[in-house]
């Protein structure tokens, strides 16, 4: 047991090996809660944030599934909503210094983990528009959040490198072989999964609500930064001036924020800013269509035809 799910409650842990489960990725299982697939330790944070979180209108969540560039959007949107803070040329920019989820903190890892009251202070200062990060899905975000007017941003990845990715991040520290856990991301098992659920919950939204969600494509976002960097402003209520356009700020955020310039920095290459994942692993490849490498043609028509099954009748495409 790790010391995290030594600190979940016994009331608790009742509740939660009353909920269905099936074996897990890198813990012994994942508990189906509120119709996603969780860790036991993250669960009771889960519930303390649904229940206790309070948020501003300036707010900012940034959401996704795991390995579909959180880190990447959240360094963008912290150099695009403090720049008048920090100028983005500033040798002693925060995102030289800090990993971006440091910066950045979520909500079920950090701010509510270890069954903790968060202390927003540590985060932020008092002048200071907050950002949050999460995975969770977007029915079981807090109330407030989905009632006031804060904002929210989402990135997807295109599925088979998102699995890729995550193979890459948890093979290592899994006893699954490829074909098992390829076989469970295609049958929705994976944390906070089914990924095409939490996909369609944040896609719906910015439908139905645009001025609360925007909606990221991380291949998009690859291919053209700098537009999706202005609509990213834009949204947040941010928007770059002519004059900051003129002068390359644009450009300069899109350079600090990239995967290069990133992965080199002293601070992305140790520690450990998400849990006991070291940081280093969270800059692999950056690049689109890297699953070519890794999936067998039987891989890419099973997951292709899960894609279709559960995705073709929407209008998210990939
Ligand atoms: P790969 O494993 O395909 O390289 P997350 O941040 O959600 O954990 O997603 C991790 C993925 O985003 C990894 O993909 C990682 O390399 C990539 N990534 C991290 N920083 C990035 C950046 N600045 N630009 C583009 N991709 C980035």
């Amino acid at each position: 047991k790790s010391e995290e799910e030594e600190l979940v409650s016994e009331e608790w842990k009742q509740m939660i090996l009353s909920l269905p489960k099936e074996r897990g990725w890198r813990t012994s299982h994942l508990y189906e809660y509120q119709g996603f697939w969780c860790q036991i330790a993250k669960i009771q944070a889960i519930a303390n944030f649904q229940k206790h979180f309070q948020s501003f209108y300036s707010d900012v969540v940034l959401a996704s599934i795991p390995k579909s560039g959180t880190t990447w959007l959240k360094a963008l949107a912290f150099a695009v909503t403090n720049r008048d803070r920090f100028s983005v040329t500033s040798d002693s920019h925060p995102l030289l210094t800090s990993n971006p989820h440091d910066l950045v903190p979520f909500f079920e890892y950090k701010l509510y983990a270890n069954n903790q009251t968060p202390c927003f202070s540590n985060f932020f200062s008092f002048d200071q528009r907050r950002l949050f990060g999460t995975h969770i899905p977007y029915p079981s975000l807090a109330d407030s959040i989905k009632t006031s007017n804060c904002r929210i941003v989402y990135i997807c990845r295109n599925p088979f490198d998102c699995f890729v990715s995550t193979w890459h991040f948890l093979g290592p520290l899994t006893s699954l072989s490829l074909e098992e856990a390829f076989e469970m991301f295609c049958q929705g098992i994976i944390g906070y999964g089914p990924f095409w659920e939490h996909m369609l919950g944040y896609w719906k939204e910015s439908l139905e609500r645009p001025e609360k969600g925007l909606f990221l494509m991380y291949e998009e976002l690859k291919e053209d930064p700098l537009f999706h960097l202005k609509r990213l402003a834009k949204f947040l209520k941010c928007p770059f001036s002519l004059e900051e356009e003129r002068s390359g700020v644009v450009e300069k955020i899109k350079k600090l924020c990239s995967f290069q310039n990133l992965k080199e920095l002293e601070v992305n290459k140790k520690g450990k800013s998400i849990m006991s994942f070291e940081n280093e692993k969270l800059f692999r490849k950056g690049e689109v269509g890297d699953w070519v490498n890794c999936l067998s043609p039987q891989m890419v028509e099973r997951l292709s035809k899960v894609i279709d099954e559960k995705l073709g009748g929407s209008s998210l495409k990939f």
